[in-house]
């Protein structure tokens, strides 16, 4: 069951917690083109929390660190708890609503675990309203009508006065998916409670099996306008071969990368360079082993390789996928890049099989080297 109390699935924004929003917020402008367009900080806030809102495009993001003062705020604690853990990553997933109560009590009627219940905070420029249900260990799904204010954001939030960082025109578009990852067996869970309570549907998995040995199982869990992905991976076996279960051993479960799209990869890919982004590397046997495959046939593969763009294609459509590096000290949360072409709509599942076979050629060259 399922209810379609969206009429259309609207990420209003992406709240993260980190130790370090001013600095973080610089380098999303510096480096990948965000701009500032709200702040709350200590000469704005009544609270010890600063937040930085970025936008790109379609895209919202929310930055958020607290610092210590005499007295901590419950709104201080929360965020410092989930830093002392987390580090630095995605806390909230805000998803646009024309009734907060009554998406907050539909969504509890079927399941949805309450994180905060229907509120309204208001300044001299209006009011918003939100409430928020669990989502994972440490997240949350808020529901928001921003409908009745007229400020940049929320109460407490300014305007800069003048956009002093934004250097680059903005390359990023979209938001194309969330992803996380999981402990074994959570992933249906989830997958049940989404479909319950917000009405997302599964629409693609890779199962459990002899064929599959991505060392995970898979669901791609969308809203039926396509505007919310949520991507869950879980390993699947609790024995070390699984890379999923490595990342959770080392550094706990959750959300794990942030994809947005862009509609030319190749310029993007040269504009951050330009700017110090570091990508993530994939080994040249990834590269070789299309050079092989038919379907590839006629494609600048060499200029894939050189901007270590990762490719999935089906019929005349095809994805494009980067990753830049990790955005914080802590190597786990990181954020991608996809192009989707002539209509792409998959999640390339083909390809996270092509690159596991990669990784193994890789390590049996290196073996046989050294
Ligand atoms: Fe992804």
């Amino acid at each position: 069951m399922h209810n379609n109390f969206f009429k259309q699935y609207n990420i209003d924004y992406i709240e993260i917690y980190t130790p370090m929003a001013k600095a973080l917020a610089y380098w999303h402008t510096q480096a990948l083109g965000f701009s500032v367009v709200a702040y709350a900080d200590y000469e704005t806030s009544k609270t010890n929390l600063s937040s930085y809102v970025l936008k790109s495009h379609n895209i919202c993001l929310v930055l958020t660190s607290t610092y210590p003062t005499a007295h901590q705020s419950a709104d201080s604690n929360e965020v410092q708890s989930f830093i002392t853990k987390n580090y630095c990553g995605v806390k909230r997933l805000a998803l646009q609503t024309d009734d907060v109560k009554e998406t907050f009590e539909k969504s509890i009627a079927v399941g949805a675990i309450p994180v905060r219940f229907p509120t309204v905070i208001e300044d001299e420029l209006g009011y918003i309203e939100e409430a928020a249900i669990k989502l994972y260990d440490d997240n949350e799904i808020t529901f928001i009508n921003r409908s009745a204010y007229q400020g940049v954001f929320k109460p407490g939030y300014k305007s800069p006065k003048l956009d002093k960082y934004s250097k680059t025109t903005s390359a990023l578009i979209s938001v194309d998916h969330i992803a996380s990852e999981l402990r074994i067996n959570e992933i249906n869970y989830w997958t049940t409670y989404l479909t319950n309570t917000i009405g997302t549907q599964l629409v693609q998995s890779i199962q459990r099996g002899e064929e599959n040995r991505t060392g995970m199982i898979l669901n791609i869990n969308q809203s039926i306008d396509k505007n919310l992905t949520l991507v869950m991976a879980e390993p699947d076996t609790y024995t070390g071969i699984s890379k999923v279960q490595q990342n959770i051993d080392k550094f706990g479960s959750g959300i794990h990368h942030l994809a947005f799209t862009t509609d030319d990869m190749v310029k993007t890919t040269q504009t951050f360079i330009n700017n110090h982004v570091e990508f993530i590397h994939f080994p040249s046997s990834y590269y070789d082993l299309l050079r092989d495959k038919e379907e590839f046939k006629g494609m600048d593969i060499n200029s894939l390789e050189q901007n270590n763009i990762l490719i999935d294609k089906e019929g005349d459509t095809y994805l494009l996928q980067k990753f830049i590096k990790p955005i914080s000290d802590r190597p786990f949360f990181l954020y991608e890049i996809v192009q989707r072409v002539n209509g792409y709509n998959g999640f390339a599942l083909k390809n996270i099989n092509v690159l596991k076979k990669a990784e193994e050629m890789q390590v049996m060259k290196t073996a046989i080297l050294e």
